[in-house]
């Protein structure tokens, strides 16, 4: 007999703080293509205060709450767009809670992925390059394969994340199944 699947906790990350995001869809969409043995928590960012390091004394109770979150799951997934060709202010703030005080890092030696969509044709490689930099500063050990950047079309997902082109639910299909073989990697048995 096979020994099952262990359960692997993947928190996501959302960088665009809007209610109709396109990127919230894609992580829906992802979360409900992915294997069973993943199950997913979106973290909050919206109630994170802009980083100011006087702070740092007594962090605010949403960082408190976001650090913990983050630090309970064994992997996590930045689904985000583009803002300028970089990384959406909202979650660049998330990133640097995430690394500070300094010596707390909470997303040091965690598995991680990348991805997301926008309705241009680049459809967010330049904020991933970015967002690569900012993480692996902060060892956080990044899938480089496959790679997720998806040009948006109005019926490409559903709000409830329901993806109805069979290309494209292979295509998430087949990036968090990855997401799961990376996440396993880097667990204890
Ligand atoms: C954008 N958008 C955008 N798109 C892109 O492909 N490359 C870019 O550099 C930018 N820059 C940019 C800057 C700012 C400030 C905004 C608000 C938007 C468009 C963006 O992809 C589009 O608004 C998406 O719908 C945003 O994703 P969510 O919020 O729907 O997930």
């Amino acid at each position: 007999m096979s020994t099952p699947t262990p359960i692997r906790h993947i928190g996501i990350i959302v960088g665009s703080l809007r209610q109709q995001s396109i990127n919230k869809r894609l992580a829906l969409a992802i979360q409900r293509l992915a294997p069973p043995s993943l199950q997913f928590n979106f973290i909050e960012i919206g109630t994170l205060p802009l980083l100011n390091q006087d702070l740092e004394n007594a962090l605010p109770e949403p960082v408190v709450e976001f650090k913990r979150a983050v630090e309970a799951c064994d992997g996590l997934l930045f689904v985000t767009p583009e803002y300028n060709r970089s990384i959406p202010a909202p979650l660049k703030n998330a990133i640097d809670w995430a690394s500070r005080p300094k010596g707390k890092n909470s997303v040091g030696g965690k598995p991680a992925a990348i991805c997301g969509t926008s309705p241009g044709q680049l459809a967010t490689a330049a904020v991933q390059q970015h967002l690569r930099n900012v993480l692996s500063v902060l060892n956080v050990h990044l899938m480089s394969q496959p790679e997720l950047y998806l040009q948006f079309t109005p019926e490409l997902i559903a709000e409830d994340g329901t993806v109805a082109a069979d290309t494209t639910r292979q295509l998430l299909e087949r990036f968090a199944a990855a997401l799961a073989a990376w996440v396993e990697r880097f667990s204890a048995p």
